[in-house]
């Protein structure tokens, strides 16, 4: 097992990566002097496969549980679901030391992160992320909340949670689509920070594609610890967090324009990594090998790398959209090589997108 700390003074927390140590959960949980009263937050998903070992050690650890069953989807993440999740904790008379347990992908953690941010103005959190992507990504940082009908995570709140508990194996029962997902954020921290952590995978590609628990174990350690790096440095995305955006910006806009669920989100930010890449190489900014690379890679796992066939004008108008849009510029995480990027301002994005497109 391997710890990592997210350092944030007051609000510092351990990430616990490791295999088998779903039932490690209640020590865990001791370590940080989490509340004896706790409400686990699932989906029948995730809640048939794990729960029980869950309660089983939360039980162990002399805590009493409740928990919380809400649908399984992007679509439910919604302020109703909130609301089903606050009126269960008024009924069992939860109060300001009693603590809430996410277990499932980012959909529940976000969710139950923002139940956890607003009940009682914030009683204490963990997450266990059960999807790669919430494994690398959404259980580290912070950023909570729900989905308003005009966009995706429009209601939200920064609220760090007091543990992390990262169990690879519960990757073993994740849909293949939703494995290389997940897949495509890690690429994505090689890219942004770590040119060896991207030659790392390039070398390991076979075995990630099997779901060896040795790789995965070192991909979401690594992959995580530039995560907490960059909160470190930045936790409310004042600057350099907007790097974890890269192929963020034309990913949503992939996503918007065909559909949520249509196309997933890692394979979103897949496509939206290979644009700006190839923004990057007209600006010189990274070569034509790297954009080689990073196509390469991506396709091995799978991912897509071309945009679906939309105008210029429908993408820059969902673009436009973008929470990096600034006075009304819109701004791009682009690459520098490998191992490097940061927010441009494009001009004549139009033109360069033109290009790209045909
Ligand atoms: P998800 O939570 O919808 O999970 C995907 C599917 O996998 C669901 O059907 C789920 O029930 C199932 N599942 C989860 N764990 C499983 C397991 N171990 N075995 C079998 N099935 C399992 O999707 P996701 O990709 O984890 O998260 C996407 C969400 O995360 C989006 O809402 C996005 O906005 C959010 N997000 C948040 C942040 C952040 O920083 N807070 C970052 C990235 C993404
Ligand atoms: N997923 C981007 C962030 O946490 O900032």
């Amino acid at each position: 097992m391997k710890q990592i700390i997210v350092g944030l003074g007051e609000r510092s927390y351990p990430i616990w990566i490791g295999e088998r140590i779903l039932a490690s959960i209640g020590s865990a949980l001791n370590d940080v002097a989490f509340p004896k009263k706790v409400a686990i937050v699932t989906n029948p998903t995730v809640g048939e496969l794990y729960c029980d070992q869950i309660v089983d050690s939360l039980v162990a650890s002399g805590r009493q549980v409740s928990v919380i069953r809400v649908p399984d989807g992007e679509e439910y993440k919604t302020i109703d679901t909130l609301e089903n999740i606050y009126d269960v904790l008024i009924e069992r008379k939860f109060d300001r030391y009693c603590g809430l347990i996410a277990l499932g992908g980012g959909v529940i953690g976000d969710m139950a992160g923002f139940a956890a941010a607003t009940f009682l103005r914030g009683i204490p959190f963990v997450q266990i992320p059960t999807t790669l992507l919430s494994q690398v990504d959404s259980s580290v940082g912070g950023k909570t909340g729900v989905n308003h009908p005009q966009g995706k995570n429009l209601i939200g709140a920064f609220y760090q949670p007091k543990h992390v508990h990262i169990d690879v194996m519960a990757l073993e029962t994740l849909p293949k689509r939703e494995y290389v997902s997940g897949l495509a954020e890690v690429i994505k921290y090689g890219i942004i920070r770590d040119v060896e952590f991207f030659r790392w995978l390039e070398d390991h590609r076979e075995l990630l594609a099997d779901r060896s628990t040795d790789a995965l174990a070192y991909a979401v350690m690594i992959s995580c610890q530039i995560k907490a790096n960059v909160v470190e440095n930045d936790e409310k995305e004042q600057g350099v967090r907007v790097i974890l955006n890269l192929g963020h910006t034309f990913g949503h806009a992939v996503e918007t324009l065909a559909g949520y669920g249509v196309i997933k989100h890692g394979e979103a930010v897949s496509i939206g990594m290979v644009m700006a890449a190839q923004v990057s190489a007209r600006l010189n900014l990274c070569s034509a090998e790297d954009v080689k690379r990073i196509i390469d890679l991506l396709t091995y796992f799978d991912l897509p790398v071309t945009p679906p066939d939309f105008s210029v004008t429908d993408y820059l108008s969902v673009m436009q959209r973008d929470k990096k849009v600034k006075d009304g510029v819109l701004r791009l995480v682009l690459n520098h090589g490998i191992g490097s990027a940061e927010l441009h301002q494009v001009e004549s994005l139009d033109e360069c997108l033109g290009e790209l497109l045909i």
